[in-house]
């Protein structure tokens, strides 16, 4: 059975903690790996954890996931969510089970960002819990890896 998960994170993630701290809060990308980590412990997966400003390094670790018959994709496309096709065609060839992930409320903001071309490919979109969505998508997606579980 495929045990792990990749985590991707898109442009400008890298600086979290720093960044718009009142819409993004004061966490680092580092709390957000260490909490995918423990997340991933809890259910018996590894994580593969990614963080990228170039939309063609996410298209590589999608490839990459798939290739690798990952168990999933937890994904923040960060502003790449609202714009890029070439991130959805990646992850509709791999056909791995794909959540996304939005720390901020993206329904709540400019109407630009309530537009995902991402979402086409995902089980399920998660946003607005700050950083425990990645949390909650691991917990997600391993109960979509265990069928007795839903
Ligand atoms: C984001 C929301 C996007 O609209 C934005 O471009 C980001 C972060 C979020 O996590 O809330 O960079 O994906």
């Amino acid at each position: 059975m495929a045990t792990t998960i990749y985590v991707l994170n898109g442009p400008n993630l890298n600086l979290l903690g720093t960044r718009e701290p009142e819409t993004y809060g004061r966490a680092t990308l580092g709390d957000v790996e260490t909490m995918c980590r423990e997340a991933g412990k809890r259910h018996g997966l590894a994580i593969a954890f990614h963080q990228s400003n170039h939309e063609g390094a996410l298209v590589d670790w999608i490839q990459e996931a798939a290739a690798k018959r990952a168990a999933g994709i937890v994904i923040n496309p960060a502003g790449y969510t609202h714009t890029s096709i070439a991130i959805l065609d990646a992850l509709l060839a791999g056909s791995l089970p794909v959540i996304e992930v939005h720390i901020s409320n993206v329904h709540a903001r400019e109407d630009f960002r309530r537009h995902s071309y991402v979402s086409r490919a995902a089980k399920a979109v998660i946003c607005g819990f700050g950083i425990n969505g990645y949390s909650l998508a691991i917990d997600g997606l391993a109960a979509m890896l265990t069928p007795s579980k839903g």
